[in-house]
Protein backbone atom coordinates (compact mmCIF):
# COMPACT_ATOMS: atom_id res chain seq x y z
CA UNK A 1 0.00 0.00 0.00
CA UNK A 2 2.71 2.48 1.00
CA UNK A 3 4.18 1.99 -2.98
CA UNK A 4 0.88 3.04 -4.20
CA UNK A 5 -0.31 6.49 -5.69
CA UNK A 6 -3.78 7.21 -6.78
CA UNK A 7 -3.87 10.78 -8.92
CA UNK A 8 -6.39 11.95 -11.57
CA UNK A 9 -5.86 15.12 -14.05
CA UNK A 10 -7.96 17.97 -13.58
CA UNK A 11 -8.03 20.52 -16.62
CA UNK A 12 -9.73 22.28 -18.36
CA UNK A 13 -11.14 20.85 -21.88
CA UNK A 14 -8.50 20.49 -24.68
CA UNK A 15 -5.49 21.51 -21.73
CA UNK A 16 -3.70 18.66 -22.88
CA UNK A 17 -4.78 16.07 -20.46
CA UNK A 18 -5.71 13.50 -22.55
CA UNK A 19 -2.00 13.78 -24.71
CA UNK A 20 -0.22 13.85 -21.38
CA UNK A 21 -1.50 11.24 -19.96
CA UNK A 22 -0.51 9.20 -23.29
CA UNK A 23 2.87 10.50 -22.47
CA UNK A 24 2.87 9.26 -19.07
CA UNK A 25 1.79 5.64 -20.74
CA UNK A 26 4.56 5.32 -22.49
CA UNK A 27 7.37 6.58 -20.51
CA UNK A 28 5.91 4.31 -18.06
CA UNK A 29 6.31 1.47 -21.00
CA UNK A 30 2.26 0.74 -19.86
CA UNK A 31 1.89 0.80 -23.55
CA UNK A 32 4.64 0.22 -26.70
CA UNK A 33 5.14 2.65 -29.08
CA UNK A 34 3.05 0.45 -32.03
CA UNK A 35 -0.13 0.47 -29.03
CA UNK A 36 0.29 3.78 -28.66
CA UNK A 37 -2.15 5.60 -31.26
CA UNK A 38 -3.03 8.79 -30.59
CA UNK A 39 -5.33 9.20 -27.03
CA UNK A 40 -5.45 5.58 -26.29
CA UNK A 41 -7.90 7.04 -23.27
CA UNK A 42 -10.22 8.36 -25.52
CA UNK A 43 -11.91 4.56 -26.62
CA UNK A 44 -15.30 5.68 -27.63
CA UNK A 45 -15.45 7.16 -31.46
CA UNK A 46 -17.57 9.90 -30.28
CA UNK A 47 -15.19 10.75 -27.98
CA UNK A 48 -12.12 10.88 -30.39
CA UNK A 49 -14.55 13.36 -32.95
CA UNK A 50 -15.55 15.32 -29.94
CA UNK A 51 -12.47 15.73 -28.21
CA UNK A 52 -13.74 15.04 -25.10
CA UNK A 53 -13.44 12.10 -22.54
CA UNK A 54 -16.89 10.96 -21.72
CA UNK A 55 -16.35 8.23 -19.51
CA UNK A 56 -13.88 8.12 -17.17
CA UNK A 57 -11.45 4.91 -17.03
CA UNK A 58 -8.58 4.04 -15.16
CA UNK A 59 -4.91 2.87 -15.76
CA UNK A 60 -2.06 1.18 -13.79
CA UNK A 61 1.07 2.00 -14.49
CA UNK A 62 4.23 0.47 -13.25
CA UNK A 63 7.43 2.58 -12.45
CA UNK A 64 10.70 2.17 -10.50
CA UNK A 65 11.93 4.66 -8.86
CA UNK A 66 15.04 4.71 -6.51
CA UNK A 67 14.69 0.58 -6.82
CA UNK A 68 11.56 0.77 -5.36
CA UNK A 69 8.86 -0.63 -7.47
CA UNK A 70 5.66 1.77 -7.63
CA UNK A 71 2.14 1.34 -8.87
CA UNK A 72 0.31 4.27 -10.33
CA UNK A 73 -2.90 4.19 -10.88
CA UNK A 74 -3.86 7.05 -13.27
CA UNK A 75 -8.02 7.71 -12.74
CA UNK A 76 -9.27 9.48 -15.30
CA UNK A 77 -12.44 12.32 -15.24
CA UNK A 78 -14.68 13.27 -17.63
CA UNK A 79 -14.06 17.02 -18.72
CA UNK A 80 -16.89 18.59 -19.13
CA UNK A 81 -20.04 19.92 -16.88
CA UNK A 82 -22.78 17.76 -18.05
CA UNK A 83 -20.71 15.00 -15.72
CA UNK A 84 -19.41 16.76 -12.82
CA UNK A 85 -20.84 14.03 -10.78
CA UNK A 86 -19.09 11.76 -11.78
CA UNK A 87 -15.66 14.33 -11.82
CA UNK A 88 -16.16 14.49 -8.19
CA UNK A 89 -16.41 10.52 -7.61
CA UNK A 90 -13.34 10.15 -9.59
CA UNK A 91 -11.87 12.38 -6.98
CA UNK A 92 -13.03 10.74 -4.37
CA UNK A 93 -10.82 7.78 -5.21
CA UNK A 94 -7.91 9.85 -5.42
CA UNK A 95 -5.33 10.75 -3.53
CA UNK A 96 -3.67 13.48 -5.65
CA UNK A 97 -4.19 15.50 -8.67
CA UNK A 98 -2.23 17.54 -11.77
CA UNK A 99 -3.78 20.41 -12.17
CA UNK A 100 -2.90 20.96 -15.91
CA UNK A 101 -2.62 24.64 -17.06
CA UNK A 102 -2.76 25.40 -20.68
CA UNK A 103 0.47 28.02 -20.75
CA UNK A 104 -1.19 29.99 -23.13
CA UNK A 105 -5.04 29.82 -22.37
CA UNK A 106 -4.64 30.13 -18.36
CA UNK A 107 -7.22 29.31 -15.72
CA UNK A 108 -10.34 28.76 -17.12
CA UNK A 109 -13.62 27.84 -15.16
CA UNK A 110 -13.42 23.94 -15.70
CA UNK A 111 -9.67 24.45 -13.89
CA UNK A 112 -11.11 26.24 -10.84
CA UNK A 113 -14.31 24.11 -10.50
CA UNK A 114 -12.64 21.32 -10.80
CA UNK A 115 -9.56 22.36 -7.99
CA UNK A 116 -12.49 23.20 -5.66
CA UNK A 117 -13.71 19.68 -6.07
CA UNK A 118 -9.91 18.19 -5.53
CA UNK A 119 -9.37 20.38 -2.23
CA UNK A 120 -12.79 19.55 -0.60
CA UNK A 121 -11.61 15.65 -1.25
CA UNK A 122 -7.68 17.15 0.22
CA UNK A 123 -5.67 16.20 -2.79
CA UNK A 124 -2.26 16.78 -2.91
CA UNK A 125 -2.21 19.43 -6.00
CA UNK A 126 0.38 19.30 -8.38
CA UNK A 127 0.69 22.48 -10.36
CA UNK A 128 1.46 21.51 -14.20
CA UNK A 129 1.89 24.31 -16.74
CA UNK A 130 1.39 22.51 -20.00
CA UNK A 131 1.98 22.79 -23.41
CA UNK A 132 5.23 24.90 -23.00
CA UNK A 133 6.53 24.47 -26.78
CA UNK A 134 3.30 26.36 -27.56
CA UNK A 135 5.12 29.17 -29.26
CA UNK A 136 2.28 31.19 -28.25
CA UNK A 137 2.69 30.11 -24.78
CA UNK A 138 3.20 32.72 -21.94
CA UNK A 139 4.81 31.05 -18.91
CA UNK A 140 5.72 33.34 -16.49
CA UNK A 141 2.36 35.10 -16.52
CA UNK A 142 0.49 31.56 -16.70
CA UNK A 143 3.04 30.73 -13.30
CA UNK A 144 1.63 33.82 -11.65
CA UNK A 145 -1.94 33.14 -12.03
CA UNK A 146 -1.53 29.63 -10.73
CA UNK A 147 0.40 31.19 -7.75
CA UNK A 148 -2.56 33.41 -7.47
CA UNK A 149 -4.46 30.84 -7.42
CA UNK A 150 -3.27 28.23 -5.54
CA UNK A 151 -0.62 30.23 -2.96
CA UNK A 152 1.87 27.93 -4.15
CA UNK A 153 5.34 28.96 -4.75
CA UNK A 154 6.58 29.61 -8.45
CA UNK A 155 8.97 26.85 -8.90
CA UNK A 156 6.49 24.08 -7.20
CA UNK A 157 5.13 24.90 -10.68
CA UNK A 158 6.30 22.14 -13.34
CA UNK A 159 6.50 23.07 -16.84
CA UNK A 160 5.87 20.56 -18.86
CA UNK A 161 5.07 19.33 -22.67
CA UNK A 162 2.57 16.40 -23.60
CA UNK A 163 3.65 16.76 -26.92
CA UNK A 164 7.23 17.10 -26.84
CA UNK A 165 7.31 14.85 -23.49
CA UNK A 166 9.53 17.47 -21.97
CA UNK A 167 9.61 17.64 -18.21
CA UNK A 168 7.18 14.94 -17.90
CA UNK A 169 9.69 12.13 -16.35
CA UNK A 170 10.45 15.07 -13.46
CA UNK A 171 6.27 14.98 -13.77
CA UNK A 172 6.60 11.60 -12.68
CA UNK A 173 8.70 11.62 -9.94
CA UNK A 174 6.97 14.29 -8.43
CA UNK A 175 3.96 12.38 -8.13
CA UNK A 176 5.74 9.62 -6.36
CA UNK A 177 7.11 12.05 -3.99
CA UNK A 178 4.13 14.17 -3.05
CA UNK A 179 1.04 12.53 -3.89
CA UNK A 180 0.34 10.28 -0.12
CA UNK A 181 0.22 6.88 -0.11
CA UNK A 182 -3.32 5.67 0.06
CA UNK A 183 -4.57 4.79 3.48
CA UNK A 184 -6.94 2.04 4.53
CA UNK A 185 -7.05 -0.90 6.97
CA UNK A 186 -6.52 -3.43 5.37
CA UNK A 187 -8.19 -5.67 7.75
CA UNK A 188 -11.59 -3.85 8.14
CA UNK A 189 -14.52 -4.75 6.28
CA UNK A 190 -14.46 -4.40 2.40
CA UNK A 191 -15.48 -0.83 1.34
CA UNK A 192 -14.58 -0.25 -2.61
CA UNK A 193 -15.66 2.87 -3.91
CA UNK A 194 -17.30 2.75 -7.60
CA UNK A 195 -16.17 5.46 -9.04
CA UNK A 196 -17.50 4.63 -12.73
CA UNK A 197 -19.13 1.62 -14.95
CA UNK A 198 -18.66 0.47 -18.24
CA UNK A 199 -20.91 -1.68 -20.52
CA UNK A 200 -19.53 -4.55 -22.44
CA UNK A 201 -21.97 -6.60 -24.75
CA UNK A 202 -20.79 -9.78 -24.10
CA UNK A 203 -19.03 -9.69 -20.53
CA UNK A 204 -22.30 -7.03 -18.81
CA UNK A 205 -21.69 -4.58 -16.63
CA UNK A 206 -17.77 -3.90 -15.16
CA UNK A 207 -17.42 -1.76 -12.51
CA UNK A 208 -14.27 0.39 -11.64
CA UNK A 209 -13.46 1.05 -7.57
CA UNK A 210 -10.49 1.92 -5.40
CA UNK A 211 -10.71 -0.30 -2.42
CA UNK A 212 -10.78 1.71 0.61
CA UNK A 213 -10.56 -0.89 2.97
CA UNK A 214 -10.71 -4.16 3.03
CA UNK A 215 -10.17 -6.21 0.28
CA UNK A 216 -12.02 -7.60 -2.80
CA UNK A 217 -11.31 -11.39 -4.01
CA UNK A 218 -13.18 -13.65 -6.96
CA UNK A 219 -15.49 -15.54 -6.20
CA UNK A 220 -16.61 -13.38 -3.15
CA UNK A 221 -20.22 -12.84 -2.64
CA UNK A 222 -20.38 -8.61 -2.67
CA UNK A 223 -23.25 -6.16 -2.25
CA UNK A 224 -23.48 -2.80 -3.56
CA UNK A 225 -24.70 -0.85 -0.57
CA UNK A 226 -26.95 1.83 -2.26
CA UNK A 227 -28.83 -0.28 -4.34
CA UNK A 228 -29.05 -3.24 -1.66
CA UNK A 229 -28.29 -6.09 -4.80
CA UNK A 230 -25.68 -9.33 -4.10
CA UNK A 231 -23.75 -10.15 -6.56
CA UNK A 232 -20.84 -12.98 -6.64
CA UNK A 233 -17.27 -11.48 -7.95
CA UNK A 234 -17.39 -13.75 -11.45
CA UNK A 235 -13.55 -11.76 -12.01
CA UNK A 236 -11.75 -9.07 -10.42
CA UNK A 237 -8.61 -7.21 -11.65
CA UNK A 238 -6.75 -4.31 -12.14
CA UNK A 239 -6.75 -2.37 -15.33
CA UNK A 240 -3.86 -2.02 -17.76
CA UNK A 241 -4.46 -1.22 -21.31
CA UNK A 242 -6.47 -4.33 -21.37
CA UNK A 243 -7.89 -6.05 -17.97
CA UNK A 244 -5.18 -8.30 -16.30
CA UNK A 245 -7.53 -10.97 -13.71
CA UNK A 246 -6.30 -10.98 -10.29
CA UNK A 247 -7.05 -13.12 -7.39
CA UNK A 248 -7.40 -10.64 -4.99
CA UNK A 249 -7.60 -6.42 -4.99
CA UNK A 250 -6.36 -4.71 -1.88
CA UNK A 251 -6.38 -1.74 0.10
CA UNK A 252 -5.97 1.10 -1.82
CA UNK A 253 -5.38 -0.42 -5.39
CA UNK A 254 -8.02 0.37 -7.93
CA UNK A 255 -9.53 -1.98 -10.00
CA UNK A 256 -12.57 -3.64 -11.57
CA UNK A 257 -14.84 -6.08 -11.31
CA UNK A 258 -17.24 -8.27 -13.60
CA UNK A 259 -20.45 -9.99 -11.80
CA UNK A 260 -22.60 -10.84 -14.68
CA UNK A 261 -24.78 -7.42 -13.96
CA UNK A 262 -26.70 -6.07 -17.37
CA UNK A 263 -28.21 -3.14 -16.59
CA UNK A 264 -26.26 -0.39 -15.78
CA UNK A 265 -28.97 1.03 -13.96
CA UNK A 266 -27.74 -1.32 -10.96
CA UNK A 267 -24.26 0.12 -10.90
CA UNK A 268 -24.48 3.23 -9.50
CA UNK A 269 -21.51 5.53 -9.30
CA UNK A 270 -20.30 6.63 -5.79
CA UNK A 271 -21.96 3.67 -4.55
CA UNK A 272 -20.03 0.96 -2.08
CA UNK A 273 -18.88 -2.47 -2.42
CA UNK A 274 -18.72 -4.38 0.52
CA UNK A 275 -18.97 -8.40 1.56
CA UNK A 276 -21.89 -10.04 2.36
CA UNK A 277 -19.94 -12.59 4.70
CA UNK A 278 -18.48 -9.62 6.60
CA UNK A 279 -20.20 -6.36 5.49
CA UNK A 280 -19.11 -2.69 6.31
CA UNK A 281 -21.06 -0.94 8.88
CA UNK A 282 -21.57 1.97 6.17
CA UNK A 283 -21.35 2.90 3.53
CA UNK A 284 -18.57 5.75 1.71
CA UNK A 285 -20.00 9.23 2.04
CA UNK A 286 -20.90 11.02 -1.04
CA UNK A 287 -23.39 9.18 -2.64
CA UNK A 288 -26.09 10.69 -4.50
CA UNK A 289 -28.71 9.59 -7.27
CA UNK A 290 -27.55 11.62 -10.42
CA UNK A 291 -30.80 13.55 -11.58
CA UNK A 292 -31.71 14.55 -14.87
CA UNK A 293 -31.71 18.08 -15.76
CA UNK A 294 -32.61 18.25 -19.56
CA UNK A 295 -35.86 16.80 -21.03
CA UNK A 296 -36.49 16.68 -24.68
CA UNK A 297 -39.09 14.28 -26.67
CA UNK A 298 -37.76 12.39 -29.31
CA UNK A 299 -39.90 10.95 -31.79
CA UNK A 300 -38.98 8.69 -34.88
CA UNK A 301 -39.09 10.72 -37.97
CA UNK A 302 -41.20 7.28 -39.69
CA UNK A 303 -44.05 6.30 -37.05
CA UNK A 304 -43.30 2.83 -38.18
CA UNK A 305 -39.77 2.89 -36.31
CA UNK A 306 -41.59 3.00 -33.20
CA UNK A 307 -41.05 0.10 -31.87
CA UNK A 308 -37.15 -0.42 -32.84
CA UNK A 309 -36.23 3.25 -31.25
CA UNK A 310 -38.01 1.61 -27.95
CA UNK A 311 -35.39 -1.14 -28.67
CA UNK A 312 -32.70 1.15 -29.18
CA UNK A 313 -33.28 3.79 -26.94
CA UNK A 314 -33.36 0.52 -24.06
CA UNK A 315 -30.09 -0.64 -24.83
CA UNK A 316 -28.78 2.70 -24.68
CA UNK A 317 -30.14 2.94 -21.29
CA UNK A 318 -28.11 -0.59 -20.57
CA UNK A 319 -24.89 1.53 -20.91
CA UNK A 320 -25.54 5.04 -19.26
CA UNK A 321 -27.95 5.10 -15.98
CA UNK A 322 -28.44 8.61 -16.38
CA UNK A 323 -30.53 8.53 -19.45
CA UNK A 324 -34.36 7.82 -18.76
CA UNK A 325 -36.96 7.74 -20.80
CA UNK A 326 -40.63 7.27 -20.50
CA UNK A 327 -43.38 7.00 -23.66
CA UNK A 328 -45.58 10.06 -24.35
CA UNK A 329 -47.74 10.81 -27.41
CA UNK A 330 -47.67 13.85 -28.86
CA UNK A 331 -50.65 15.35 -31.35
CA UNK A 332 -47.97 16.65 -33.68
CA UNK A 333 -45.59 14.19 -33.85
CA UNK A 334 -47.41 10.64 -32.70
CA UNK A 335 -45.81 8.20 -29.97
CA UNK A 336 -42.42 8.82 -28.91
CA UNK A 337 -40.47 9.15 -25.40
CA UNK A 338 -39.92 12.01 -22.96
CA UNK A 339 -36.30 11.90 -22.36
CA UNK A 340 -34.57 12.84 -19.57
CA UNK A 341 -30.66 14.02 -19.76
CA UNK A 342 -27.91 15.31 -17.57
CA UNK A 343 -27.31 18.70 -19.85
CA UNK A 344 -27.24 19.56 -23.35
CA UNK A 345 -23.79 17.70 -24.38
CA UNK A 346 -25.65 14.81 -22.82
CA UNK A 347 -28.37 15.51 -24.79
CA UNK A 348 -26.62 15.50 -28.08
CA UNK A 349 -24.53 12.67 -27.30
CA UNK A 350 -27.73 10.24 -27.14
CA UNK A 351 -28.72 11.74 -30.74
CA UNK A 352 -25.75 11.04 -32.29
CA UNK A 353 -25.96 7.54 -30.40
CA UNK A 354 -29.37 6.77 -31.67
CA UNK A 355 -28.05 8.10 -35.36
CA UNK A 356 -24.85 6.22 -35.50
CA UNK A 357 -24.85 3.03 -33.81
CA UNK A 358 -28.93 2.20 -34.00
CA UNK A 359 -29.18 3.97 -37.66
CA UNK A 360 -32.41 5.69 -36.07
CA UNK A 361 -33.61 8.62 -37.70
CA UNK A 362 -34.83 10.57 -35.02
CA UNK A 363 -36.73 14.36 -34.18
CA UNK A 364 -35.84 15.85 -30.68
CA UNK A 365 -38.27 18.07 -29.30
CA UNK A 366 -37.46 21.43 -27.51
CA UNK A 367 -35.88 20.65 -24.58
CA UNK A 368 -37.03 21.80 -20.96
CA UNK A 369 -35.95 21.69 -17.72
CA UNK A 370 -37.91 20.18 -14.89
CA UNK A 371 -40.69 22.90 -13.38
CA UNK A 372 -42.32 22.75 -10.66
CA UNK A 373 -46.19 23.76 -10.52
CA UNK A 374 -48.83 24.28 -7.67
CA UNK A 375 -52.36 24.90 -8.63
CA UNK A 376 -54.92 27.14 -6.59
CA UNK A 377 -56.76 24.05 -5.40
CA UNK A 378 -53.48 22.94 -3.19
CA UNK A 379 -51.21 25.19 -3.07
CA UNK A 380 -48.59 22.71 -1.52
CA UNK A 381 -48.64 19.66 -4.02
CA UNK A 382 -46.11 19.95 -6.90
CA UNK A 383 -46.99 18.76 -9.53
CA UNK A 384 -43.83 17.48 -11.75
CA UNK A 385 -43.69 19.53 -15.14
CA UNK A 386 -41.02 17.60 -17.47
CA UNK A 387 -43.12 18.61 -20.42
CA UNK A 388 -44.70 21.74 -21.04
CA UNK A 389 -47.74 20.05 -22.18
CA UNK A 390 -48.23 18.85 -18.37
CA UNK A 391 -48.30 22.43 -17.40
CA UNK A 392 -51.64 23.17 -15.64
CA UNK A 393 -54.41 25.04 -16.71
CA UNK A 394 -53.14 28.98 -16.24
CA UNK A 395 -56.56 29.96 -14.48
CA UNK A 396 -55.53 27.43 -11.85
CA UNK A 397 -52.10 27.57 -11.44
CA UNK A 398 -51.16 28.61 -8.13
CA UNK A 399 -47.41 29.18 -9.29
CA UNK A 400 -44.76 27.53 -11.20
CA UNK A 401 -41.09 27.09 -10.02
CA UNK A 402 -38.28 26.66 -12.19
CA UNK A 403 -34.24 25.51 -11.16
CA UNK A 404 -31.83 27.70 -10.84
CA UNK A 405 -27.83 27.55 -11.17
CA UNK A 406 -24.82 29.02 -9.74
CA UNK A 407 -22.42 29.66 -13.00
CA UNK A 408 -18.86 31.01 -13.18
CA UNK A 409 -18.00 32.13 -15.85
CA UNK A 410 -14.07 33.52 -16.31
CA UNK A 411 -12.86 35.66 -19.15
CA UNK A 412 -11.10 38.35 -19.70
CA UNK A 413 -11.61 42.30 -18.70
CA UNK A 414 -12.09 42.87 -22.13
CA UNK A 415 -15.64 41.11 -22.37
CA UNK A 416 -17.31 41.24 -19.16
CA UNK A 417 -19.49 43.95 -20.24
CA UNK A 418 -21.03 41.95 -23.04
CA UNK A 419 -21.11 38.92 -20.91
CA UNK A 420 -22.59 40.76 -18.23
CA UNK A 421 -25.44 41.66 -20.77
CA UNK A 422 -25.95 38.71 -21.55
CA UNK A 423 -26.33 37.19 -18.38
CA UNK A 424 -28.88 39.87 -17.20
CA UNK A 425 -30.30 39.30 -20.29
CA UNK A 426 -30.81 35.62 -19.53
CA UNK A 427 -32.44 36.64 -16.13
CA UNK A 428 -29.09 36.70 -13.96
CA UNK A 429 -28.44 37.99 -11.34
CA UNK A 430 -24.73 38.95 -10.38
CA UNK A 431 -23.78 37.73 -7.59
CA UNK A 432 -20.15 38.44 -7.61
CA UNK A 433 -17.09 39.81 -9.65
CA UNK A 434 -13.50 38.73 -8.71
CA UNK A 435 -10.64 39.68 -10.71
CA UNK A 436 -8.46 37.13 -10.83
CA UNK A 437 -5.46 38.74 -12.06
CA UNK A 438 -5.57 42.25 -14.03
CA UNK A 439 -6.83 40.90 -17.28
CA UNK A 440 -8.77 37.96 -16.23
CA UNK A 441 -12.01 37.96 -14.14
CA UNK A 442 -14.23 35.92 -12.93
CA UNK A 443 -18.09 36.16 -12.39
CA UNK A 444 -20.80 34.29 -10.57
CA UNK A 445 -24.12 34.87 -11.80
CA UNK A 446 -27.29 32.67 -10.67
CA UNK A 447 -29.46 32.00 -13.54
CA UNK A 448 -31.98 30.27 -14.55
CA UNK A 449 -31.22 26.76 -15.96
CA UNK A 450 -33.56 27.39 -18.79
CA UNK A 451 -32.02 30.11 -20.01
CA UNK A 452 -28.79 28.06 -20.07
CA UNK A 453 -30.42 25.56 -22.30
CA UNK A 454 -31.46 27.96 -24.80
CA UNK A 455 -28.32 29.14 -26.72
CA UNK A 456 -26.31 30.40 -23.92
CA UNK A 457 -23.68 28.43 -24.62
CA UNK A 458 -23.34 29.71 -28.38
CA UNK A 459 -23.89 33.05 -27.61
CA UNK A 460 -21.51 33.48 -24.85
CA UNK A 461 -18.22 32.43 -26.93
CA UNK A 462 -19.40 34.46 -29.81
CA UNK A 463 -19.87 37.62 -27.67
CA UNK A 464 -16.48 36.91 -25.61
CA UNK A 465 -14.77 35.58 -28.97
CA UNK A 466 -13.98 32.37 -27.52
CA UNK A 467 -12.26 33.67 -24.43
CA UNK A 468 -15.40 32.33 -21.75
CA UNK A 469 -15.16 29.46 -20.13
CA UNK A 470 -18.51 28.38 -18.07
CA UNK A 471 -19.46 26.15 -15.38
CA UNK A 472 -22.36 25.55 -12.70
CA UNK A 473 -23.82 23.92 -9.95
CA UNK A 474 -27.31 23.42 -9.39
CA UNK A 475 -28.69 26.06 -6.60
CA UNK A 476 -32.70 25.50 -6.41
CA UNK A 477 -36.19 25.84 -7.08
CA UNK A 478 -37.52 29.44 -7.36
CA UNK A 479 -41.10 30.77 -8.43
CA UNK A 480 -40.88 32.41 -11.92
CA UNK A 481 -43.91 34.12 -14.10
CA UNK A 482 -44.17 31.45 -16.73
CA UNK A 483 -46.27 31.19 -19.58
CA UNK A 484 -46.69 28.81 -22.18
CA UNK A 485 -46.25 30.11 -25.82
CA UNK A 486 -47.76 27.68 -28.02
CA UNK A 487 -47.04 27.55 -32.07
CA UNK A 488 -49.29 27.17 -34.44
CA UNK A 489 -48.37 25.95 -38.17
CA UNK A 490 -51.23 26.33 -40.60
CA UNK A 491 -53.53 27.06 -37.54
CA UNK A 492 -52.27 23.87 -36.08
CA UNK A 493 -50.87 23.65 -32.91
CA UNK A 494 -48.16 21.74 -32.75
CA UNK A 495 -47.21 20.63 -29.50
CA UNK A 496 -43.74 19.90 -29.69
CA UNK A 497 -42.90 23.25 -30.61
CA UNK A 498 -44.69 24.49 -27.10
CA UNK A 499 -42.13 26.06 -24.66
CA UNK A 500 -42.50 27.76 -21.03
CA UNK A 501 -40.80 30.77 -20.98
CA UNK A 502 -40.96 34.29 -19.13
CA UNK A 503 -43.76 36.68 -19.34
CA UNK A 504 -41.22 39.08 -19.96
CA UNK A 505 -39.70 37.22 -23.12
CA UNK A 506 -42.60 35.73 -24.46
CA UNK A 507 -43.20 38.39 -26.93
CA UNK A 508 -40.09 38.51 -28.29
CA UNK A 509 -39.37 34.70 -28.38
CA UNK A 510 -42.48 34.14 -30.19
CA UNK A 511 -42.23 36.64 -32.70
CA UNK A 512 -38.19 34.96 -33.25
CA UNK A 513 -39.95 31.66 -33.42
CA UNK A 514 -41.83 32.59 -36.12
CA UNK A 515 -38.71 34.12 -38.28
CA UNK A 516 -37.27 31.09 -37.71
CA UNK A 517 -40.06 28.82 -38.80
CA UNK A 518 -40.53 30.74 -41.85
CA UNK A 519 -37.17 30.21 -42.58
CA UNK A 520 -36.95 26.84 -42.15
CA UNK A 521 -40.13 25.45 -42.99
CA UNK A 522 -39.96 24.84 -47.29
CA UNK A 523 -42.53 26.57 -49.65
CA UNK A 524 -45.35 24.42 -50.34
CA UNK A 525 -48.04 24.58 -52.99
CA UNK A 526 -50.47 27.23 -50.58
CA UNK A 527 -50.21 30.02 -47.92
CA UNK A 528 -48.65 28.94 -44.53
CA UNK A 529 -49.47 30.91 -41.98
CA UNK A 530 -47.26 30.58 -38.79
CA UNK A 531 -48.22 31.98 -35.02
CA UNK A 532 -47.30 31.89 -31.59
CA UNK A 533 -49.92 32.10 -28.98
CA UNK A 534 -50.48 32.15 -25.29
CA UNK A 535 -53.56 30.44 -24.63
CA UNK A 536 -55.82 31.96 -27.11
CA UNK A 537 -54.10 35.00 -27.80
CA UNK A 538 -52.29 35.23 -30.84
CA UNK A 539 -48.75 37.57 -30.44
CA UNK A 540 -46.95 37.07 -33.71
CA UNK A 541 -47.86 36.04 -36.90
CA UNK A 542 -45.62 35.26 -40.12
CA UNK A 543 -46.92 34.22 -43.09
CA UNK A 544 -45.06 31.19 -46.13
CA UNK A 545 -46.41 31.95 -49.42
CA UNK A 546 -47.20 29.73 -51.91
CA UNK A 547 -44.88 27.62 -54.25
CA UNK A 548 -46.09 27.61 -58.09
CA UNK A 549 -43.42 26.19 -59.56
CA UNK A 550 -42.98 22.49 -59.93
CA UNK A 551 -40.03 20.76 -58.70
CA UNK A 552 -39.59 19.12 -62.69
CA UNK A 553 -41.10 22.12 -64.32
CA UNK A 554 -36.93 22.89 -65.11
CA UNK A 555 -35.85 19.58 -66.93
CA UNK A 556 -37.91 20.51 -69.49
CA UNK A 557 -39.78 17.21 -70.09
CA UNK A 558 -36.06 15.97 -71.96
CA UNK A 559 -33.90 13.56 -69.97
CA UNK A 560 -35.88 11.11 -68.09
CA UNK A 561 -32.64 10.37 -66.05
CA UNK A 562 -31.97 13.65 -64.84
CA UNK A 563 -35.85 13.80 -63.99
CA UNK A 564 -35.78 10.42 -61.85
CA UNK A 565 -32.44 11.65 -60.56
CA UNK A 566 -34.24 14.87 -59.12
CA UNK A 567 -37.84 13.04 -57.62
CA UNK A 568 -34.90 10.43 -55.72
CA UNK A 569 -33.39 13.41 -54.17
CA UNK A 570 -36.77 15.32 -53.10
CA UNK A 571 -37.78 11.71 -51.57
CA UNK A 572 -34.41 11.43 -49.87
CA UNK A 573 -34.64 15.01 -48.60
CA UNK A 574 -38.53 13.86 -47.18
CA UNK A 575 -37.71 11.16 -44.93
CA UNK A 576 -36.22 13.96 -42.76
CA UNK A 577 -39.59 15.80 -42.98
CA UNK A 578 -42.31 15.58 -40.81
CA UNK A 579 -45.57 16.03 -42.16
CA UNK A 580 -48.18 18.33 -39.64
CA UNK A 581 -51.48 19.15 -41.11
CA UNK A 582 -50.78 19.07 -44.05
CA UNK A 583 -47.76 20.95 -44.24
CA UNK A 584 -44.39 18.75 -44.28
CA UNK A 585 -42.01 20.32 -41.60
CA UNK A 586 -37.82 19.52 -41.81
CA UNK A 587 -36.49 18.23 -38.67
CA UNK A 588 -34.22 21.11 -37.98
CA UNK A 589 -37.60 23.32 -37.37
CA UNK A 590 -38.18 21.38 -34.16
CA UNK A 591 -35.26 22.79 -32.16
CA UNK A 592 -35.02 26.03 -33.94
CA UNK A 593 -36.22 27.68 -30.70
CA UNK A 594 -32.32 26.72 -29.58
CA UNK A 595 -30.96 28.70 -32.57
CA UNK A 596 -33.10 31.96 -32.30
CA UNK A 597 -30.13 34.59 -32.52
P1 LIG B 1 -10.49 16.99 -23.34
O1 LIG B 1 -10.41 15.49 -23.29
O2 LIG B 1 -11.44 17.48 -24.37
O3 LIG B 1 -10.65 17.61 -22.00
O4 LIG B 1 -9.11 17.52 -23.93
P2 LIG B 1 -7.73 17.24 -23.33
O5 LIG B 1 -7.51 18.14 -22.19
O6 LIG B 1 -7.55 15.78 -23.13
O7 LIG B 1 -6.78 17.77 -24.47
P3 LIG B 1 -6.00 16.94 -25.55
O8 LIG B 1 -4.93 16.12 -24.94
O9 LIG B 1 -6.96 16.27 -26.45
O10 LIG B 1 -5.27 18.16 -26.27
C1 LIG B 1 -6.01 19.22 -26.84
C2 LIG B 1 -5.19 19.78 -28.00
O11 LIG B 1 -3.97 20.35 -27.52
C3 LIG B 1 -4.79 18.75 -29.02
O12 LIG B 1 -4.88 19.33 -30.28
C4 LIG B 1 -3.36 18.41 -28.66
O13 LIG B 1 -2.63 17.99 -29.77
C5 LIG B 1 -2.85 19.74 -28.15
N1 LIG B 1 -1.80 19.56 -27.14
C6 LIG B 1 -1.86 18.80 -26.02
N2 LIG B 1 -0.72 18.89 -25.32
C7 LIG B 1 0.08 19.73 -26.00
C8 LIG B 1 1.42 20.25 -25.79
O14 LIG B 1 2.08 19.96 -24.81
N3 LIG B 1 1.87 21.10 -26.73
C9 LIG B 1 1.16 21.47 -27.81
N4 LIG B 1 1.72 22.31 -28.68
N5 LIG B 1 -0.06 21.02 -28.04
C10 LIG B 1 -0.61 20.15 -27.16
Amino acid sequence: MKNIRNFCIIAHIDHGKSTLADRLLQITNTVTERELQNQVLDDMDLEREKGITIKSHAIQMEYELDGQNYILNLIDTPGHVDFSYEVSRSIAACEGALLIVDAAQSIQAQTISNLYLALENDLEIIPVLNKIDLPSANPEEVTDDIVDLLGCKPEEVLRVSGKTGEGVEHLLHTIIEKVPAPQGDPEAPLQALIFDSVYNPFRGIEAFYKVVNGQIKKGQEVKFMATGKKYGADEVGTLKLKQVEKKLISTGDVGYIISGIKDASEVKVGDTITSVENPAKEAIAGFEEVKPMVFAGIYPVDTEDYEELRYSIEKLRLNDASLTFEPESSAALGFGFRCGFLGMLHLEIIQERLEREFDMNVITTVPNVSYHAFTEKYPDKMILVNNPSELPDPSGLNRVEEPYIRASIITKSDFVGQVMTLCIEKRGILINQNYLTQHRVELIFELPLAEVVFDFYDRLKSISKGYASFDYQPLDMRASKLVKVDILINAEPVDALSALIHVDNAYGIGKKMCEKLKELIPRQQFDIPIQAAIGAKIIARETIKALRKDVTAKCYGGDISRKRKLLEKQKAGKKKMRQIGRVEVPQSAFLAVLKLN
